[in-house]
């Protein structure tokens, strides 16, 4: 009898963690990336806001996007008031930046950085328009005939007081097809672009994609 007790707990304790497993959150921590050559001089202007350089300015090009999503640990505790910078190519792929050395035509009304903190809940958003992507020369396989690229992606640091400054990447799950062959992303397993990819919503006529992306770091 005790023994059927005993059993009896233990299915009822085997049950309560299958449960407490199938509820988990999942949080998986994002890959680490490199900066790039375009990392921002100086920190930018506090503004998540990058579709236009004044309030009443003309609009930048482009497919508007809402980039949001949370910043959390790999428990999913959210990281309150963490800082996330943010920079990017305009939608023709190019930056406005000193290392920036193509002459292609660059949005002169699209801010290329901008800055925001998580709220109480870890919680972040910005207004900007979906990159182009950008040839990279230098690094083709002249070789074997195989060209070197982009594909679009938003870079960003999230500061944690205390923490290393945390740095990688963006990709948006519309490009999939492309971004296997990315100069980055080229090689790397299928489950770590995932981590690295934001989840894009189809958006009414004239109205800014949902693009949803944690910073699990
Ligand atoms: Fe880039």
């Amino acid at each position: 009898m005790k023994r059927r007790r005993f059993l009896g707990n233990m299915l009822a304790a085997g049950v309560a963690v299958g449960v407490a497993h199938v509820c988990a959150r999942e949080c998986k921590k994002i890959p680490a990336s490199g900066a790039g050559p375009m990392k921002p001089l100086a920190n930018p202007p506090l503004t998540n806001d990058l579709t236009r350089r004044h309030p009443d300015g003309p609009e930048a090009v482009g497919h508007k996007i809402t980039l949001m999503g949370r910043v959390t640990d790999q428990n999913c505790v959210p990281l309150a008031y963490a800082e996330i910078i943010l920079w990017q190519a305009c939608a023709t792929g190019m930056y406005d930046h000193p290392n920036e050395d193509r002459a292609e035509w660059r949005d002169p009304n699209f801010c290329y950085e901008g800055r925001t903190i998580t709220d109480s809940e870890g919680r972040y958003l910005f207004h900007t328009v979906l990159p182009g992507s950008y040839p990279v020369p230098g690094k083709a396989d002249k070789e074997r005939g195989l060209v070197a690229f982009r594909a679009p992606h938003i870079h960003f640091t999230v500061s944690v007081p205390g923490q290393r400054t945390f740095t990688s990447q963006i990709l948006f799950d519309l490009y999939n097809d492309i971004n296997k062959f990315d100069l980055v992303m080229y090689g790397k397993e299928q489950q770590e672009r995932d981590l690295l990819t934001a989840r894009v919503e189809p958006a009414e006529e004239g109205q800014p994609m949902l693009c949803h992306f944690d910073m699990v770091i």
